[in-house]
């Protein structure tokens, strides 16, 4: 029988995203056990690595198995009791489902919801917590499903006022732009590995707060045995009890994408993220589209974009980018489904270049003449250039 032929994609939806070849490498490594030392000793250094990317000194910091969501699941399920007050902040997609999966933990929950597209209502959130007093608030930083960001400092002071837990979901944000653990007092977050770190999906990095942690500890009820994090901490950095058999191929490429995020250094690469953002928003705006979230609130590394009118079959866009480019871009979510395009530009794949063929291939397919093309690229260069510090480029070939 042959081999199933897989192409070799680029990945400009809202993850996963391209992989270094040195972590597609990692990740044909020969298989060792999950007790091995050398995975041991691997796992306590991801641990380090991980803290770095999330600004954060927390002992509870490794990577769940499993994708973003099992992340997530696992700091709600153990954070949530029964009964207890949760306040979700909902604009899209995701927030909705951190609001259902702490209803399923348990929780009493009161959603302050704001049209998919527009900024968090903080004035409401504020108002929401002051009422409820909760003992979680939760949040997603960057909204995937429509590309708008969350005022993290802002979001943190509300949680503080009311003395809540602050439980963040960065599964889109992490690698791409500062997170900040423990400056901003957040008590647990959650990512995901395929998007800006530039691994491949399958596992949840996650840190908790030594307070939240002591939550877990204290719990009345315990929690569904695979998304239990101090049995998990327990085989990361504990005596290395079996809890289950994580996925060491995993592990090497995360380790080796986390690697890679440390040689380029957190300021270099948040400034890569934020530049491109900046050209292809330039750019698909010069294409005579609309970009989805107002410009202060808009992410770097995912920017949604308004279907024009003239296109009466989006899926078949895509359709075409896919099997005549190569390129994935992402359709819509839920309310958005068949209104927006949802394009990424997450780790590796965050370069110049990929704006470009982006911004090519789009027109093409969209019937844009060539100069109107030549004008988006032009429009995407001249905010590189303008933001472009010196050595630009010199590992990302951005
Ligand atoms: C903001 C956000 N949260 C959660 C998830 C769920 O992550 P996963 O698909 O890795 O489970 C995603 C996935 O795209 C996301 O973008």
């Amino acid at each position: 029988m042959s081999p199933f032929a897989l192409p070799s994609r680029l990945l400009m939806g809202p993850g996963p995203s391209n992989i270094h070849p040195r972590v597609r490498e990692a990740l044909s490594a020969p298989v060792l056990g999950h007790l091995d030392p050398l995975v041991l000793a691997m796992l306590a250094e991801i641990q380090d690595r991980l803290r770095a990317q999330f600004g954060t000194a927390n002992p509870l910091t490794l990577a769940v198995s499993g994708t973003g969501s099992a992340g997530i699941e696992s700091c709600l399920q153990g954070l949530i009791e029964p009964g207890d007050r949760v306040v979700v902040e909902v604009r899209g997609f995701f927030g909705a489902r951190m609001a259902e999966m702490s209803v399923r933990a348990g929780g009493e929950v009161t959603r302050v919801e704001t049209p998919w597209g527009e900024p968090a209502d903080l004035d409401r959130l504020r108002a929401a917590c002051h009422t409820v007093q909760p003992r979680i608030v939760a949040a997603v930083h960057a909204e995937t499903s429509t590309g708008v960001g969350l005022p993290l400092g802002e979001v943190a002071a509300i949680a503080r006022e009311v003395d809540s837990e602050l439980v963040i979901d960065c599964v889109t944000s992490l690698g791409g732009m500062p997170v900040e653990v423990d400056r901003q007092g957040i008590a647990a977050a959650a990512s995901c590995t395929q998007k800006c770190l530039g691994a491949p999906p399958g596992l949840a990095p996650v840190t908790l707060s030594p307070r939240a942690e002591a939550r877990l500890a204290a719990r009345r009820r315990p929690v569904p045995f695979y998304f239990d994090l101090p049995l998990i901490a327990r085989y990361w950095s504990g005596d290395h009890a079996y809890h289950h058999t994580i996925a060491v191929n995993l592990i090497y490429a995360l380790r080796e994408a986390l690697v890679l995020a440390a040689e380029e250094g957190a300021p270099a690469r948040h400034a890569r993220h934020g530049r491109h953002g900046i050209a292809l928003a330039a750019g698909l705006e010069a294409l005579g589209l609309e970009i989805l979230a107002p410009v202060e609130h808009r992410l770097p590394m995912l920017t949604a974009v308004r279907v024009p009118p003239q296109v009466a079959d989006e899926a078949a866009v895509r359709r075409h980018l896919l099997t005549a480019f190569n390129l994935e871009i992402g359709g819509g979510l839920g309310e958005l489904k068949g209104k927006i395009w949802r394009v990424g530009l997450m780790g590796e794949t965050s370069r110049m270049s990929h704006v470009v063929m982006l911004l090519t291939a789009l027109g093409q397919v969209l019937g844009v003449a060539p100069e109107g093309i030549g004008a988006a690229i032009g429009a995407a260069g001249s905010h590189v250039e303008a933001a472009a510090p010196s050595g630009e480029g010199a590992r990302t070939g951005s």
